[in-house]
């Protein structure tokens, strides 16, 4: 019966700057719901989703999930790739009583009892990315970023790791949210003056494959001096085109060549709905797992009522196409399991270190900066 339709609004862009990754996680949060729905929805109760696109501008998402909740009484949301529109729709969840499944990664030091966190963490991310980058290219840096929260927080803390570790941040600098070739031709030219044993990109969006393809044309070599990013996952690859990215280095808790049982499965059956070429990346998956985690809170609670879904949320736990994912009951983010990609001639990501277990996720790195996940891990 329509009326025990549980509503949920997914606000993810398919237009503006960060539409490359965001059209990934709508689909798979589509995708995951109508697989739900086709094994008899939850609790018998089909998942109805209201979708709307926020253009990638962070005041939209506060302001259509305003209008989903005023409209069509929707309380619980998956959206937002940006931490600009987590934080400016944040307020408006908390203030209604709502929920968020947030699956991205992000620069952490953030709580709120209204928001789950469901990708990578900063100790399950760029502490990695750091410590891989030093033992296995050299300890100088360049840090070149969007300009905006997300690339200050997280440079702050791989600085930090830096430099405590004994390495040193040659540069820090910010590029305009839609850079300018003349904008990333200044990088250009001070990353060849300086020049670091690698770079640390934190630019989102349509500007990382401008980056990536000045950087190839700059004549610079990805086997001497990598850029390692959080955010160049296989959508933005497939958007430069692999030749810009090859040899280059990303850290995230999936990459769609994980051979499993559950990647082959999930990897096949998006791709069938959505394209053969369809990219897949870490957000694409957090925001598949993320509906599950959910679904699984709504049948332990009995209940879509938000109070009840905050007590059944902790320790929600499923099998994941990256391992499995549990939530963490000390604070709404998750146990993943990170790891090291290098984008190979094809455009994906040989894994050339792996976690050995899922890693408690440490939002304000209470654990010291060094704490191994197990970055030599063999690929898995
Ligand atoms: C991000 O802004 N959290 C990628």
């Amino acid at each position: 019966m329509a009326s025990e339709d549980i509503r949920v609004g997914v606000l993810f862009s398919t237009t503006g700057t960060t539409a490359v990754v965001e059209r990934t996680q709508r689909n798979a949060v589509e995708m995951a719901i109508d697989e739900i729905n086709v094994r008899g929805g939850v609790g018998g109760r089909r998942i109805l989703a209201v979708y709307d696109d926020p253009a990638s501008e962070p005041r939209r998402y506060r302001e259509k999930a305003l209008r989903m909740m005023e409209a069509e009484g929707v309380r619980i949301f998956f959206g937002c790739y940006m931490s600009s529109s987590r934080k400016a729709l944040l307020p408006v969840i908390e203030e209604n009583q709502g929920l968020l499944f947030y699956p991205t990664l992000y620069e952490g030091f953030e709580f709120s009892a209204s928001c789950y966190y469901g990708g990578a963490a900063p100790n399950q991310n760029s502490i990695g990315l750091a410590r891989h980058l030093m033992e296995n290219f050299g300890e100088t840096f360049y840090l070149v970023g969007s300009n905006y929260v997300f690339p200050y927080e997280s440079n702050r803390i791989i600085r930090d790791f830096v430099v405590s570790s004994g390495g040193r941040v040659l540069q820090e600098r910010y590029v305009p949210m839609f850079a300018s070739d003349k904008d990333i031709g200044r990088i250009i030219d001070e990353i060849r003056k300086v020049p670091p044993d690698a770079i640390i990109s934190t630019i989102v969006g349509d500007t990382t494959a401008v980056f990536y393809q000045a950087f190839r044309d700059a004549g610079f070599d990805a086997a001497r001096m990598p850029i390692g990013s959080l955010t160049t996952g296989e959508p933005e690859v497939a958007a430069m085109g692999a030749e810009a990215a090859v040899g280059h280095i990303t850290s995230a808790p999936y990459f769609d060549t994980i051979d499993s049982l559950e990647n082959r499965r999930f990897v096949a059956s998006y791709r069938r709905r959505f394209g053969a070429a369809s990219p897949i990346s870490a957000c694409t998956e957090a925001a598949y797992f993320q509906v599950f985690l959910f679904a699984e809170a709504v049948e332990r609670a009995g209940s879509t009522r938000i109070d009840d879904l905050r007590r059944a949320l902790p320790g929600c736990s499923f099998a994941a196409p990256q391992g499995q994912v549990t939530i963490d009951a000390d604070n709404h983010h998750t146990f993943l399991s990170p790891r090291i990609g290098q984008v190979r001639a094809d455009g994906h990501f040989d894994i050339v270190a792996s976690s050995r277990s899922p890693v408690k996720p440490d939002p304000y790195l209470i654990t010291p900066l060094t704490t191994d996940w197990g970055s030599k891990v063999a690929a898995g």
